[in-house]
């Protein structure tokens, strides 16, 4: 089999971090016989400096046609961020109805976790962000600009279909772990669109009696997934919910060079997208010392999605072996290595 991926390698630290990824997912498929045919595309600020857009009008076209999106990161300083994330990637999260973005989070070994007393199975937990609708809308503007009474109105869309579906993943998604589901919410304070979220959480929980579904306010589970971690499995929220979750869960579990994300189009009608959770961290762009094993996580993902379990576990295995022998390991995990050093070690190991 030979499966044709859209590389976007993007700004900053996305640039680097996936050349590694793609060194180590070719060794993966080499040894486990199929093939990636890679195109790259060069959609990212820069382009969006020189031509005016992050991507040509038909990129979304253009991405129709493979199997898989394998991004970096976009985002730059000069650039607005709002441009680097509605310029692409809420484009193509939408034009592929990518409605779930997952998030597993793992303590691995190596990692200078504020956990890590804990052992690795102990904590292991996947955060499933709606991906599609919510906080992040379009609705709303500006009014009164420059003067005493100026004020900004931001809505947000929670619909029916995209509430039900998104909650349903997760109860799905706990069936095939430890069987628990927590929800985010705020239907203290967000007294319309998060008491609907709640409703049907409670109608879609009754229609799976052997999970345990529990909910939970937003800024208590934040202080909880510090605090107590391990009683977390399957965590579901909204689009604004969910990101800032799994930025958290990241942070407590080794940090964010460690994360990765797939934005999943579940009945797979189009591709789906994969990344790290991370940014293009333009402190550290260009110094060669991004930890590259987010990316490649992502890199695993995506290869579990198209089916290739073996590969993608293979990949995972490299990644934990090469973290808890701890000789190459970049600054932030307490090492001197480079982005290469430690993409070139995870390659040889598989
Ligand atoms: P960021 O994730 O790029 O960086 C946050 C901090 O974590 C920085 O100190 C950075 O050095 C560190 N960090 C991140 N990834 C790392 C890695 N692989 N290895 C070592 N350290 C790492 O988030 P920030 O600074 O808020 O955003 C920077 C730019 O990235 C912005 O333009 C933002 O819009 C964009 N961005 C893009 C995303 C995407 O393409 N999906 C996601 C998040 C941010
Ligand atoms: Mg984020």
């Amino acid at each position: 089999t030979e499966y044709r991926i859209a590389s976007i390698p993007g700004d900053g630290i996305g640039v680097d971090v996936t050349v590694e990824a793609r060194k180590v997912l070719d060794a993966a498929a080499a040894k486990h016989q199929f093939g990636l045919q890679w195109t790259e595309f060069d959609w990212s600020c820069e382009r969006y400096a020189q031509t005016g857009a992050m991507m040509p009008e038909d990129g979304v076209e253009q991405l129709s046609a493979f199997d898989g999106i394998f991004l970096g990161a976009v985002g730059f300083p000069g650039v607005p961020d709002h441009v680097s994330l509605w310029g692409l990637l809420i484009p193509v999260r939408r034009a592929f109805a990518q409605y779930v973005n997952l998030r597993p989070v793992r303590l691995l070994p190596g990692t200078a976790s504020v956990l890590a007393n804990r052992s690795a199975d102990e904590l292991e937990m996947v955060i499933v962000r709606e991906n599609s609708e919510g906080e992040y809308s379009e609705v709303g503007g500006r009014h009164n600009k420059g003067q005493p009474g100026e004020f900004a109105l931001q809505e947000s869309v929670f619909t029916r279909v995209g509430v039900e579906r998104i909650i349903r993943y997760a109860f799905e998604l706990a069936k095939t772990r430890t069987g628990r589901v927590c929800s985010a919410t705020k239907s203290n304070g967000i007294i319309h669109s998060m008491p609907f979220w709640d409703e049907i959480f409670a109608e879609i929980s009754a229609e799976y009696p052997e999970v345990r579904g529990e909910q939970c306010h937003i800024d208590a589970l934040a202080a909880r997934m510090v605090q107590a971690p391990d009683r977390l499995d399957v965590v579901v929220g909204s689009n604004l919910f969910g990101d800032i979750l799994s930025d958290l869960a990241a942070a407590v579990t080794g940090g964010l060079g460690m994360a990765p994300s797939g934005n999943i189009n579940p009945p797979g009608e189009y591709p789906s997208m994969f990344e790290a959770v991370h940014g293009s961290a333009p402190d550290i762009a260009g110094q060669g010392i991004a930890n590259p094993v987010a990316q490649i996580l992502a890199g695993a993902m995506m290869l579990e999605h198209l089916g290739e379990k073996a590969a993608a576990g293979a990949v995972n295995a490299a990644v934990e072996k090469v973290l808890s022998e701890g000789a190459v390991a970049t600054p932030d995990l307490g090492g001197k290595a480079t982005t290469t050093e430690l993409g070139s070690a995870i390659a040889e190991a598989l």
